[in-house]
């Protein structure tokens, strides 16, 4: 059984002995000028490559903002060239490693070109973060209308960016990992159709294309117009089962990766309610709050890195409430 850590503080990180790493090879992409370094002991360098998705503004701009700050090189990316470029040019200002590079998560060929360039401009990554999300509702309506859209960004379009970038990884000793924004609204106390909760606990027998299936069954009860009577969380119906389905793609796919040896580690991460565009601005905390917490769960020492894990804010969950 994993034994939790208490979250480091972002300075006192263990020294960890690391082989070197494959430079940087982009012109574009050299920082070498840049003025912020990881603390002394840090087990990252310069060279240690995070993507952010989604990362234009909110929570995704911050902890882009927090991971160059702590001195890694960060490729923020964003949907829109312009409202990224623009979200990336002041970070760049202050001196941060950051670059820019256009990823619309819902949209293949954007994927496909990005893992392209990352592999070939970049040559791989450390860290994804899986940031990008949409939601349609105002704090208190359960609309469904946008439900399709919620789905492919907030779940297929997590899921195809991971599965395009796994190859990437530059496999240092337990220093890869995959950071899911998630949320608990995704949690499986929230599902009360007791068959899906009981498929979804058994890691035994749980597949990837159970949670496909799951997602196209809420699709096709969206379509007919029964969502509403089937035991599907009651608050922001779409988005939470968009975050139930990336909470349960999480869990396997560590499930997976562990099995295979390769060392990428995947955990979620549920900020809580947050002050951003998506809810309108209301919230009990702000983006740079959960940035800070974001980016020492993103960065936690290679030897007290879970893998499978959901944290709620700094807390890992039980599994039997995911
Ligand atoms: N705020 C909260 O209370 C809260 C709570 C729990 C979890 N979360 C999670 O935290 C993450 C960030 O949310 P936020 O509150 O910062 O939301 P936000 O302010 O609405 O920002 C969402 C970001 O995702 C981007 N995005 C949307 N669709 C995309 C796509 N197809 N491809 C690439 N980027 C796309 C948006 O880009 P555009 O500017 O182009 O639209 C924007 O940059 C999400 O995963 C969310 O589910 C938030």
């Amino acid at each position: 059984m994993y034994k939790y850590p208490r979250l480091p503080a972002p300075d006192g990180l263990p020294p960890v002995s690391h082989p070197p790493r494959s430079p940087l090879v982009s012109s574009s992409m050299d920082y070498s000028s840049t003025k912020e370094s990881p603390p002394a002991g840090a087990w990252w360098s310069r060279e240690t490559v995070a993507v952010v998705t989604g990362a234009n503004r909110g929570i995704g701009h911050a902890l882009a903002a927090r991971l160059a700050e702590h001195g890694l090189t960060v490729v923020l990316t964003a949907r829109d060239g312009a409202r990224g470029e623009a979200a990336a040019a002041p970070l760049r200002a202050r001196g941060l490693a950051v670059a820019f590079r256009r990823l619309d998560v819902s949209d293949a060929a954007s994927v496909a070109e990005f893992a392209a360039w990352l592999r070939d401009a970049v040559g791989g990554l450390d860290i994804l973060v899986n940031n990008a999300a949409v939601s349609f509702n105002e704090i208190d309506t359960n609309s469904v209308e946008h439900a399709e859209t919620v789905l492919r960004t907030n779940f297929h379009g997590a899921k195809m960016l991971t599965e395009a970038l796994l190859p990437l990884f530059r496999q240092s000793p337990a220093t890869s990992r995959i950071l899911n924004i998630s949320s608990q609204l995704g949690l499986l106390n929230k599902v009360s159709d007791s068959s899906l909760k009981a498929l979804l606990l058994d890691e035994e027998t749980l597949t990837e294309a159970a949670i496909d299936a799951m997602v196209s069954r809420f699709l096709a009860q969206v379509k007919d117009g029964t969502w509403g009577a089937q035991g599907w969380p009651k608050v922001w119906t779409d988005y939470s089962v968009s975050k139930l389905a990336l909470n349960a793609y999480s869990r396997l796919l560590a499930r997976r990766l562990q099995a295979r040896g390769a060392r990428v580690s995947v955990n979620c991460f549920c900020p809580g309610f947050t002050r951003t565009d998506m809810t309108r601005g209301w919230g009990k905390r702000t983006a740079e709050e959960v940035a800070d917490v974001g980016a020492r769960l993103a960065l936690l020492p290679p030897g007290e890195l879970p893998t499978g894990a959901f944290f709620k804010w700094c807390t890992p969950q039980l599994y039997s409430k995911l």
